[in-house]
C-alpha cells in the first residue's frame, strides 16, 4: 500500500537533492568550522555556551542576517559566494543548537524574514558609508 505520509518525505529529501542543498552539518563542516571550530580570529566557537548566549539573544533573524551580510571578521555568506540562504541560515541554526538554542531549521517565513533583515542590514550599512554633504 502506498502512503502519502511515507512519500512525502522521501519526495522533499529528493527535491533537496536535486536542488542541490547541503545540510546544516555538511555546510558546516565544509565552510565554517575552519573558523567556528577553532575560534580562528575570535570567531564564536561551536558549543561555547558563554560566547553563544549573547549571539543566541539577538535572535535568530537578526543573527542569520547580520551573519549572512558579514561582521567583523565573519566573511559575508562564510566566504562562500555560492551558499544559498537556507544552507547559510541551516548552519547558523546548527551552531546555535551547539550552544544551547532551540532554533529549528528555517521554514519559508523564516527566510522571508531574513531577506528583509538583510535589506535592511544592507541599507544600514549603505547609510553608515556615505559621507555628509558639505
Ligand atoms: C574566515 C573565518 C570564518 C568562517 C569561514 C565563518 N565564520 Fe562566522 N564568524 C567569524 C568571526 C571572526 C566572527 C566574529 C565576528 C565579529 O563579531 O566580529 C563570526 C561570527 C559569526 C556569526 C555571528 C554574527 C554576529 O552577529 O556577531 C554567525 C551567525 C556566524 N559567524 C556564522 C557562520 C556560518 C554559518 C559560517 C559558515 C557558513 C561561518 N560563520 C563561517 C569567522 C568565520
Amino acid at each position: 500500500m502506498r502512503s502519502a505520509a511515507i512519500l512525502a518525505p522521501i519526495a522533499m529529501f529528493a527535491a533537496n537533492l536535486a536542488h542541490g542543498a547541503m545540510p546544516a552539518e555538511q555546510v558546516y563542516k565544509e565552510v565554517c568550522s575552519v573558523c567556528h571550530a577553532t575560534g580562528l580570529q575570535k570567531a564564536p566557537k561551536f558549543g561555547d555556551k558563554a560566547a553563544s548566549a549573547p549571539l543566541i539573544k539577538e535572535g535568530q533573524v537578526t543573527l542569520t542576517a547580520d551573519g549572512w551580510v558579514g561582521e567583523g571578521g565573519m566573511p559575508p555568506r562564510g566566504g562562500k559566494p555560492d551558499l544559498s540562504l537556507e544552507e547559510f541560515a541551516s548552519a547558523v541554526a546548527f551552531m546555535a543548537r551547539s550552544g544551547g538554542a532551540r532554533w529549528k531549521d528555517p521554514d519559508a517565513t523564516m527566510l522571508e524574514r531574513i531577506r528583509a533583515a538583510e535589506k535592511k542590514r544592507i541599507e544600514r550599512l549603505k547609510a553608515k558609508n556615505k559621507k555628509p554633504a558639505g
